[in-house]
């Protein structure tokens, strides 16, 4: 089976986003951020109230925190410093599945396994101390409706989790259910925050003028400082669970991601952005070159990074990534055109996901201008996949213009353990 080059030209116009298309996307995000605020069923965007404000950096003391959102779980004990500074005194990860060995996150995985097991890693990152008393900050980054900072209940899974018994739920009661049977009585769970919102909070503990957090990684969401809530409440981070923004026109290849997803219908920019579904977009983009029409090969975003950043003359990199997953020979000049592909496939996400910052920083801005600020942004797409920031740059500027230069982006990453314990301190203060 051969590479059908203008099938391959027709895949990488598919992943296009013009600048007329970039800066249609900013204001539709934008829009769909007022709709939401104003409450009604027009908005794409959840806008879920987080229940805290940005915090004042002088947050001090010794917390635990918990990261859940992920493949991998991550427990810390933490001595928060205060302005700015921290210390992380231990830390526990492990991933949530070992293939083989065990799956706390596939449909037969129930929540009380889930539980225990991260209930274990809190244990184990205080030392299975019993002595002294921690406030618990978790940062479960999934949809949840919040009532206060301690009562999260999960909406819906995403990222394909699939565990049973946790949907519905207060996820803070699952953790302290299973705290309880292992016996660390101790450890106190009293806030429950997004993953976004941890990283907002991490980083406006670092350096003030910071309103907007974002997580671009196997999942994707903004949150952002709402000062105008009106009479709703007071000013507070809001969780927009902008993956879910759905007014954007689909490919023949989201399309198919979406059918082939755990929630079909749901998490429409996700699926054009994030790391979990980059690789997956790229293969079924190549398939159809390959007439081979819906297979996907299993592409991961780490081959995707491979693929783009092969320079050898002879392209062998991309050469052996696409045998090893097609069982395809290409000569160099296709893996050349595949690189193109690749990088379509990347620069879609960065300038869809760049358009939704602008959104915010409009709405931020309200009537006035934008002022200059930071954006903090953690995850593994944002960080490591290579043409992302370049292209998140070029896209802040086709839009705002010389403002663009009011805005420096961050990278946050210790945001979401940071960031949970300055909740469960800010917690702290309010109790
Ligand atoms: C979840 C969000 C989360 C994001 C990044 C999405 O799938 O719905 O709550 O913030 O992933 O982890």
């Amino acid at each position: 089976m051969g590479m059908d080059k203008e099938k391959l030209a027709e895949a990488c116009r598919a992943f296009v986003v013009d600048d007329d298309l970039l800066r249609e996307t900013a204001a539709a995000f934008r829009r769909d951020m007022r709709e939401g605020l104003a409450g009604g069923d027009s908005s794409t965007l959840r806008m879920l109230p987080s229940y805290v404000g940005l915090p004042t950096g002088a947050e001090t003391g010794e917390f635990v925190a918990l990261d859940f959102g992920g493949t991998n779980v991550c427990a810390a004990h933490i001595l928060l410093k205060g302005n700015g500074d921290f210390e992380i005194i231990k830390r526990v990860a492990r991933p949530l599945t070992e293939p083989g060995v065990y799956d706390y996150v596939g449909e037969t995985a129930q929540a009380g396994e889930l539980f225990d097991f991260v209930a274990d890693m809190v244990d184990e990152a205080i030392e299975r101390k019993r002595g002294t008393k921690f406030l618990l900050g978790h940062t479960f980054s999934f949809p949840s409706e919040q009532t206060n900072l301690y009562n999260a209940r999960l909406v819906t899974w995403t990222k394909e989790f699939a565990t049973q018994g946790v949907e519905g739920e207060i996820v803070n009661n699952l953790l302290k259910e299973a705290l309880v049977r292992i016996g660390a009585l101790n450890v106190e769970p009293v806030a429950v925050i997004n993953d976004t919102v941890a990283v907002l909070l991490a980083a406006a503990y670092k350096q003030s003028s910071t309103y907007i957090g974002s997580i671009y990684a196997t999942g994707h969401n903004t949150c952002y400082y709402e000062p105008y809530l009106g009479q709703a409440a007071q000013p507070m981070i809001l969780n927009m669970e902008s993956g879910g923004f759905g007014k954007l026109i689909p490919s023949k290849y989201d399309l198919r991601i979406d059918e082939a997803s755990e929630k079909p219908g749901e998490q429409h920019l996700e699926k054009m952005v994030a790391g979990r579904y980059l690789g997956d977009l790229f293969g079924l983009a190549l398939g159809d070159a390959f007439g081979a029409d819906g297979a996907a090969y299993g592409f991961t975003s780490i081959d995707l990074s491979a693929i783009v950043e092969d320079e050898f003359l002879d392209r062998h990199v991309v050469q052996e990534v696409v045998r090893r997953k097609t069982g395809q020979e290409v000569t160099t000049a296709e893996a050349m055109r595949l690189q193109e592909l690749a990088e379509a496939v990347i620069a879609r996400s960065a300038r869809l996901v760049t358009a939704t910052f602008c959104g915010v920083l409009w709405q931020i801005a309200g009537k006035g201008e934008i002022e200059k600020q930071h954006i903090a942004v953690d995850g593994s797409v944002y960080e490591k996949m290579p043409l992302i920031q370049e292209h998140v740059s070029r896209a802040l500027y086709v839009i705002l213009g010389e403002d663009s230069a009011k805005i420096d982006i961050v990278l946050e990453n210790v945001g979401s353990l940071l960031g949970a314990a300055i909740a469960a301190s800010m917690a702290g203060e309010e109790s």
